[in-house]
């Protein structure tokens, strides 16, 4: 039989439902909250409210869009966290009462798992889904982890940043070169007219497969300082070759240490997830890596990429066969460690 899982995602700035049949999905409505554009980053007061606004409008079109009706669901469910405390109020809290409106179970997910189980989404014939095991290199705008994934729910943090994550570094040199809120793709569109190779930033060093970001933001900080004294109009005459070399920087920080943890864990089935998968310059990293290291790869459709609930509902999906329901008493967790 199938069940019919509506999803729902509130972690951060977008409101976003999805119903699946199964894997399959039916819908995926994503309500983008431009209200943070002009303060450079996401505001957490504007954001809960803007959530309050798009929840109902969000879920009855992805209820419309999937034609089906509110009766035919067979559960709900929601990001428990990480995210924006306030955020996450206002998906789990809707969450609970319509689950208890329908009398169908309520389905907590933790937004990281969600974005590695988003490469198991049905939407297209024949879709290629990895294997277990695999390694996911989790890229988002809060974190950047390299995860052993044995299993739906079993999954092993096998390295993560000890600053910042790699969606915030895009941001942060993103709006020290003066670039609008979030830099990420900003700095992706101008990095394709640019030579990665202009500008060298140094790359940390830390040990084992773990990261850091914060000292290459504060090296582009500096460079781009030093640089605007001697010409005001640095950046303007070199924004495509700046935003090349920190891509490039980036991007050769993240796979170096994919690439080691392929080696230490002898598994070649490869995949990324998150914000930052989106990147084109990521993207075909990837596709080169996995020539040159024989991996078997998995990059995620760009909706899928980025925070949608088509994933909060694929992981739910994958709890519901397994009956692991939530309680009404479950409150949300900001960060991955205040799980329990
Ligand atoms: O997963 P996500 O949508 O939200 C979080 O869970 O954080 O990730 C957002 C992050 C932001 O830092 C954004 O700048 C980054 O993903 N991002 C990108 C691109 N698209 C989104 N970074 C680099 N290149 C992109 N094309
Ligand atoms: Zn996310």
């Amino acid at each position: 039989m199938s069940a019919y899982i509506l999803g729902i995602e509130s972690s951060c700035d977008d409101t976003s439902a999805a119903v699946l049949k199964n894997t399959l999905v039916l819908s995926n409505v994503i309500a983008n909250q431009h209200v943070h554009e002009k303060f450079g980053g996401v505001v957490p007061e504007l954001a809960s409210r803007a959530h309050q606004q798009n929840i109902i409008p969000v879920i009855n079109t992805a209820i419309q869009e999937a034609n089906i009706n509110k009766k035919d669901l067979s559960a709900i469910a929601f990001t428990r966290g990480p995210g924006l405390l306030g955020s996450l109020l206002v998906g789990s809290s809707f969450a609970k009462a319509l689950s208890l409106t329908l009398n169908i179970p309520l389905i907590e997910i933790d937004h990281m798992e969600a974005h590695i189980l988003a490469h198991f989404l049905q939407d297209e014939e024949n879709k290629k889904v990895p294997s277990f095991p695999f390694l996911c290199l989790t890229v988002s705008g809060g974190h950047t982890q390299i995860v052993k994934v044995t299993d739906y729910f079993k999954m092993e943090i096998i390295g993560k940043t000890i600053d910042d994550a790699a969606g915030e570094a895009f941001d942060k040199a993103a709006k020290i070169m003066g670039l609008p809120y979030p830099g990420g793709p900003m700095i992706d569109k101008f990095a394709k007219e640019g030579n990665p190779k202009a500008f060298q930033f140094s790359e940390p060093r830390i040990a084992e497969l773990d990261y850091s970001f914060s000292g290459l933001k504060t090296s582009i900080l500096y460079f781009i300082r030093d640089r605007l004294k001697i010409d005001e109009t640095f950046i303007e005459k070199n924004k495509s070759d700046l935003c090349a070399s920190i891509q490039s920087t980036i991007i050769t920080i993240l796979m170096k240490k994919l690439v080691l943890a392929s080696e230490q864990t002898g598994i070649r089935n490869i995949a990324i997830a998150g914000g930052v998968s989106a990147n084109s310059g990521l993207r075909q990293a990837m596709q080169d890596a996995s020539i040159k290291n024989n991996w078997e790869i998995f990059i995620p459709k760009l909706t899928y990429s980025t925070d949608n609930a088509a994933m909060i509902a694929v992981a739910g999906y994958f709890k519901f066969i397994q009956g692991k329901f939530a309680n009404q008493n479950q409150v949300p967790y900001a960060r991955q460690s205040s799980r329990n």
